[in-house]
């Protein structure tokens, strides 16, 4: 598609049915029926930045602060292994505790267990990624937000919008499987601007794409700001589907925040992820990026049970693959 196609279809409701379901069809036809469940541990919510809808920005006292521990981390990646997780996603803040050697030191321990590993820890040097992967990570998910550059550097104060492509950039070229994404309702964000970031993801050449809507935190920012639409945030999911039609798509939990059965809906268009949280509850409610967060007073067995049944009553089955993306 265009960018004028993708800013009709994106501007007008009238036919979303028909969108959903070709997003749906096109999963079917390129990704098959499993979804792939990725257990994520929330390591450490300490960041050194300032992302002004993040709750977890480092401007933010009331947050309780943890950091989990390399033998810990090692304890929830075997027991998400055991529960039959194929990959693993280690997710934190940017946080310079864990250097380069201790984050290598900790894929290395972890590509010991029978996983892919997949890493979310942000902006870092092209030598940190050269020496993530050595160490054995497979995929890295880092968000690219918003592609409109007046709206990136509005919401990242002290960022470069340049230094974030160029991330996605080298970690491709390292040949990591890249995931990226964006936010859905940021203040002042365009439909038009929301086109952009599809074509970007086309351009990046993406291997997998979150789209979740951005939700007020209390304490941030953009604390009055109205939250992003479920919906529109559907669409813009359901049209990264349509054209990138072979990659892995993930049902957010944003979604599910913003509409009890929105992973259930993200699957039936277009998704074919989901990412259950492996942690025990202790750190889940302080990993507060935004409000409202589901499944915060569940345990990794509780998610693994209700995520499979969910998915079962959809007649859709979990893989027991790793999960990496099959071009077509
Ligand atoms: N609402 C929705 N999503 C958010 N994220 C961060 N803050 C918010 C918020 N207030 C998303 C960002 C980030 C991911 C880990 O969480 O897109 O990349
Ligand atoms: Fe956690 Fe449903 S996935 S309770």
């Amino acid at each position: 598609m265009n960018k004028q196609e993708i800013i009709e279809i994106l501007s007008d409701d009238t036919k979303n049915d028909w969108l959903f379901r070709q997003a749906d069809k096109v999963r079917h036809e390129n990704v098959g029926d499993e979804v792939h469940l990725r257990g994520l541990i929330e390591f450490s919510n300490i960041c050194k930045r300032q992302c002004k809808y993040c709750g977890l920005r480092s401007s933010n006292k009331e947050v309780e602060r943890y950091r989990i521990s390399k033998d810990e981390i090692l304890m929830y990646a075997q027991k998400a292994v055991n529960m039959g997780y194929r990959t693993i996603v280690l997710q934190s803040g940017e946080d310079d505790y864990y250097d380069t050697d201790k984050m290598c030191e900790i894929i290395r321990e972890i590509k010991k267990l029978d996983a892919a590993l997949t890493l979310s820890i942000g902006e870092k040097s092209y030598d940190e990624y050269k020496a993530f992967k050595v160490s054995g990570a497979d995929r890295y998910l880092l968000r690219i937000e918003t592609t409109d550059e007046k709206l990136y550097t509005q919401m990242h104060p002290n960022a470069s919008f340049e230094k974030r492509k160029q991330c996605l950039y080298d970690l491709k070229s390292l040949g990591y499987e890249v995931g990226s994404g964006c936010l859905v309702g940021l203040p002042n964000q365009t439909v038009e601007s929301l086109a952009n970031d599809i074509l970007f993801f086309k351009d990046l050449d993406a291997d997998m794409i979150g789209i979740g809507p951005f939700i007020a935190h209390e304490q941030t920012p953009l604390k009055d700001e109205n939250n992003g639409d479920f919906w529109l945030a559907l669409k813009v999911m359901a049209l990264t589907r349509l054209n990138l039609p072979d990659i892995n798509i993930p049902a957010t939990t944003a979604m599910e925040t913003l509409n009890p059965n929105g992973r259930i809906i993200a699957l039936q268009s277009g998704a074919n992820v989901v990412m259950p949280n492996v942690t025990s509850t202790e750190y889940r409610a302080k990993y507060e990026i935004y409000p409202g967060k589901i499944c915060i007073n569940e345990n990794p067995e509780q998610c693994r049970g209700c995520i499979e049944g969910k998915i079962r009553s959809i007649g859709r089955t979990i893989s027991k693959d790793y999960g990496f993306h099959n071009k077509k």
